[in-house]
């Protein structure tokens, strides 16, 4: 079902194959429900560590928290990696951290935009902390974390996100003001986490932590809201803990945000 890589996606890969390596593992479809999908069969057949698919189109494409992910053909990048994490004891949390490092990375590397890191993980451009890409991972296999699965939504061009998110989604296109093609925005994705898989299977947590916070450090000293067991708090926060939760101080306490929704009061929020 997966059919021949495009030229331009085969040519990139083949001039990036030695920062590849494992990573180079590019299947391609045309339109299918989900990458994470594709990529999760893929994981439960045995593909190897590097195993990607990506799409021209999805249509049931899935962001965070159960929400659809638009995904319309010739303007986002839809891509799921297949993660293999070895004998090391390694949490979703910390696959989930170097993944966003990874995108965030990749978008920067290939267009020259200096994307930041909203928790848990949307890159984000400006000062109104447009949405510009999302992460989302999913653990394989129940219990131990043997296979993750990192998907990485992009919007390439302005299409790629339906317009009444206008105001707080953007792209890649709209921010430079011209096109960019795919294939070394691709090329970027899967070496920048090839790169970060590494570190994580190496346990480098501080490297990972460390680079994390550095991206995501604009939204460290804002005000923040979240729903605690269906009341409304408040808080500043303050860092990310080794776990990757959110730290937040509150009420003179200091709070860790593990999951859910977090609105960050001076910035729009997708
Ligand atoms: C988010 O909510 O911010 C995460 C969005 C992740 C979207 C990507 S697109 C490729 C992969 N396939 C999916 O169904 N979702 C992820």
């Amino acid at each position: 079902m997966f059919e021949p890589l495009p030229e331009d996606l085969a040519r990139a890969l083949r001039g990036a194959a030695p920062r590849l390596g494992a990573f180079g593992r590019l299947r391609f479809v045309t339109e299918t429900g989900s990458t994470n999908d594709e990529a999760v069969r893929l994981a439960e057949e045995g593909a190897p560590d590097g195993t990607a698919v990506i799409a021209d189109a999805q249509r049931a494409g899935r962001g965070r928290r159960g929400r659809a992910w638009f995904s319309p053909p010739g303007s986002g990048l839809y891509l799921s990696v297949v993660v293999r994490v070895g004998q090391a004891p390694v949490t979703l949390s910390l696959v989930t951290l170097a993944a966003g490092v990874a995108a965030a990375n990749a978008v920067t590397a290939a267009s020259g935009l200096p994307v930041e890191l909203k928790w848990p993980n949307d890159l984000v451009v400006g000062r109104s902390w447009r949405k510009i890409g999302g992460v989302l991972c999913e653990s394989v296999g129940g219990g131990r974390v043997d296979a993750v699965v990192v998907g990485i939504g992009i919007n390439r061009g302005a299409a790629a996100y339906p317009p009444d998110l206008g105001d707080r989604a953007t792209s890649i296109e709209t921010e430079l003001g011209r096109s960019i093609d795919r294939a070394p925005l691709v090329v970027e994705c899967l070496a920048c986490l090839a790169d970060r898989m590494r570190q994580v299977r190496a346990r480098d947590d501080d490297a990972i932590r460390r680079d994390w916070r550095r991206l995501g450090r604009g939204g460290f000293g804002q005000a923040v809201r979240w729903q605690d067991q269906g009341v409304e708090r408040t808080g500043v926060a303050r860092d990310i803990d080794t776990a990757g939760a959110l730290v937040v101080e509150s009420e003179g306490r200091t709070e860790r945000i593990v999951a859910g929704e977090v609105l960050w009061d001076r910035r729009s929020h997708v």
